[in-house]
């Protein structure tokens, strides 16, 4: 692969960028300084440093945003714009999609990646990978919806969710809630069942890695390895 190509594709840069980088002598393969960007790597193999920096080698992109309202989950659309089209130009490139979704007034941590089987670990039902939601409520939560959460809310339609953890704070209309499955607008229909509507909702948590602090909304960075690793353990 091409140096330039590998040095975006890590996130380091634009092609500009990296051009300019790899031509200012900043860029060194296995200790030597490489001064042309189209100088061929192979990415698993070669030790590769940027002003000093070693860049790991990462196959797949996670990116990590803060989702604002007002966009759709999705990678293209004829009329909204997609959490795709609100990427960065130096973290866009091809396959990204969103892992899971987002209703468009939800905010929040939303992993975008081009990883379809980490996709699939974090979102299967089976895999157990909890999410937690900020939710602000029309009215007060009460002890017993507390329990009808723990025992598994059921939507009219008869669909049986699976226990989730519902707590409160002082003020009973902002809770918190963790569920380990994704249905279509699950959070809000929970709670529609007890006869409240969810005003605004948020997703602070994917298993153990919780939406960091320093994004604002709509901001997105590369994830580390140890993020990624930490959602599962
Ligand atoms: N549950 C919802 O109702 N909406 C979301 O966006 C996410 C979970």
């Amino acid at each position: 692969m091409r140096i330039d190509k590998f040095l975006v594709s890590q996130g380091v840069g634009t092609r500009r960028e990296v051009q300019q980088l790899v031509k200012n002598g900043s860029v060194k393969v296995n200790d030597i300084a490489v001064k042309k960007p189209n100088a061929k790597v192979i990415p698993e193999k070669d030790v590769i440093f940027v002003n000093g920096k070693k860049i790991s080698y990462m196959k797949n992109i996670y990116i990590v945003m803060n989702k604002p309202a007002g966009v759709i989950s999705a990678t293209e659309d004829k009329s909204e714009r997609t959490v795709i089209d609100i990427l960065p130009d130096n973290l866009k490139r091809k396959d990204l999609f969103p892992a899971g979704r987002l209703d468009k007034d939800t905010t929040g941590l939303l992993i975008i990646t081009d990883d379809g089987d980490f996709a699939h670990r974090i979102l299967s039902p089976k895999k157990h990978v909890n999410k937690r939601y900020l939710a602000v409520l029309s009215g007060d939560v009460t002890d017993e919806m507390i329990v009808n959460f723990k025992n598994g809310i059921k939507f009219n339609d008869g669909t049986l969710c699976k226990p989730a953890k519902l707590t409160v704070q002082d003020n009973r209309s902002i809770a918190e809630v963790v569920i380990s499955e994704g249905k279509f607008h699950q959070v809000k229909k929970m709670f529609i069942t007890q006869g409240l509507e969810v005003l605004k909702l948020k997703r602070l948590q994917i298993g153990g890695f919780v939406l960091p602090s320093e994004l604002c909304e709509g901001d997105c960075r590369l994830m580390s390895e140890d993020e990624i690793v930490g959602i599962f353990s």
